[in-house]
């Protein structure tokens, strides 16, 4: 069984007759314990440029040879700070050193803000990490062999067990090893040879590569030409995905319509369902009987007139009454809504000392020159205190100069609660002792004293 076998003819030579360069030797074993047996003979015997080759992982085998762990982790760690680090660096570098911007005074570098993408750069730089180092420790990609030249060889991936140990090997002797290896009871041993250096590349191969690069240029070419030139027909879809859809969506075409408009306008004299604001008191603190009168769109803040003169809010027609039921439930809802949606800014007396404003302001006085945060006006200040009610309203709703509105988030009658309850701050932030209840006043006397 264990008879070694010469070289072949066709191994010793290539095409040009010239005699190959020893690259090894290939040894094939039964089983895998054999192989097992024989790695770790090879390995006392002083070899270090061996390998095995098995169709299944061959347990314990790593161990025989002397594999030690991968480096492998060590490249993705290193990744992954690398990743970390630079997360931090590019958003302190755009968020507290190259544009430093006050959004809700909350700070320029702030680790636990940073958190989400230094994690994902970590992972994503890991994942580079692994795959590229994976690729570069085993030495891939290799595009040839030269065991892949022994025909036994193609054994391994089905039921051939095979040991090689490679000429580069310091003890590797032409004799010697031979001999070495056949003492280890092998099916057979094969000389592996180098190719001859002397292959040229078919002369036909860069004639080829040269076409096929050049080719694969033209999409990128054609694909970047189309992005900067106007097209007046339809762009050609391969995949249609769920872009064309029996369905009309704004600023769209339509020949359903003579006028071609997929977005109909208005027709004049009538209202969508629902949307019959009849009550201008209610959903817009207009007096009904003047409301006609009123260019809505002087209502948004900061609107000029044609003339381009500012509008004087203060001389619409307002009303002075709040148009839905006063009760105490709904200045204690007013007042739960205000500390939610206007307390952050405005502070939960009205003074304009709410959290945001407090953090701003410190921003700003420690970084001159960034930032134009404005305190919120004082609601208990003298012209709010004059506003009618449906002003403050109308504030809340469409918001005033540098305040946002908040009508898309806080319902109708809500906003009427929140008027109430700035009423409400505003008897307080004027009032005096006197205004207060007498067994109240003992109690915050005692209050005031402790
Ligand atoms: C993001 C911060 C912020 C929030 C939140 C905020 N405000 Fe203001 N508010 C301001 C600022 C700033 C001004 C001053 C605007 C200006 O003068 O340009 C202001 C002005 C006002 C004024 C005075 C308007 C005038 O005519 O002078 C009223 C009244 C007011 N806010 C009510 C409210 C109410 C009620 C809420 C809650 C629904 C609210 N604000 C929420 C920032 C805020």
């Amino acid at each position: 069984m264990s008879t070694a076998v010469e070289q072949t003819d066709s191994q010793a030579d290539d095409c040009t007759g010239k005699q190959a360069a020893l690259a090894g030797y290939v040894a094939e074993f039964p089983n895998p314990s054999a192989l097992k047996q024989a790695a770790g003979q090879t390995r006392e015997a002083g070899f270090k440029e061996f390998d095995c080759y098995a169709p299944f992982p061959v347990h314990g085998i790593d161990d025989v040879m002397g594999i030690k762990m991968t480096r492998l982790p060590y490249i993705v760690l290193a990744c992954a700070f690398t990743g970390a680090i630079t997360a931090v660096a590019l958003q302190y570098f755009t968020n507290a050193f190259d544009y430093k911007y006050i959004i809700s005074g909350k700070p320029f570098f702030s680790i636990p803000a940073d958190v989400p993408i230094t994690f994902e750069l970590a992972v994503l730089f890991s994942a580079f990490g692994s795959l590229l180092g994976m690729l570069a420790l085993n030495k891939l990609p290799k595009f040839y062999n030269r065991l892949f030249m022994i025909d036994p060889f193609l054994k391994a991936t089905t039921n051939g067990f095979f040991l090689a140990i490679e000429a580069k090997d310091p003890k590797f002797h032409e004799n010697d090893t031979r001999e070495f290896l056949n003492s280890l009871k092998p099916i057979e041993v094969v000389a592996c040879m180098e190719p001859n250096e002397n292959v040229k590349i078919p002369k036909i191969f860069l004639p080829i590569a040269a076409c096929i690069l050049i080719f694969g240029l033209v999409p990128l070419v054609v694909i970047a030409r189309m992005r900067v030139t106007p097209q007046t027909t339809p762009r050609i879809e391969i995949v249609h995905d769920m872009d064309f859809q029996p369905k009309l969506k704004t600023q769209r075409f339509s020949n359903m319509f003579a006028d071609g408009r997929g977005m109909r306008p208005r027709i004049p004299g009538t209202l969508a369902r629902g949307d019959l604001r009849h009550d201008t008191a209610f959903y817009e603190g207009l007096i009904p009987e003047q409301a006609d009168k009123v260019n809505r769109e002087h209502l948004l803040p900061n609107a000029k007139k044609e003339d381009g003169t500012s509008v004087s809010l203060d001389k619409m027609p307002w009303v002075s009454q709040i148009p839905v039921p006063v009760d105490e439930k709904l200045m204690a809802r007013g007042q739960e809504r205000f500390n939610i949606y206007c307390s952050v800014c405005h502070g939960l007396s009205g003074k304009g000392d709410g959290i945001i404003t407090q953090r701003a302001m410190k921003l700003q006085a420690a970084n001159p020159g960034v930032g134009t945060w404005l305190l919120p006006t004082p609601l208990y200040s003298e012209p709010v205190r004059k506003q009618k009610v449906g002003q403050l309203f109308n504030t809340i709703t469409h918001g005033v100069r540098k305040m946002p509105g908040y009508g898309s988030q806080i319902p109708v009658k809500d906003r009427w609660a929140i008027v109430l309850y700035l009423r409400a701050l505003q008897e307080s932030g004027s009032g005096s002792i006197e205004d207060v209840p007498a067994e109240i006043r003992e109690k915050l006397n005692a209050e005031a004293k402790e």
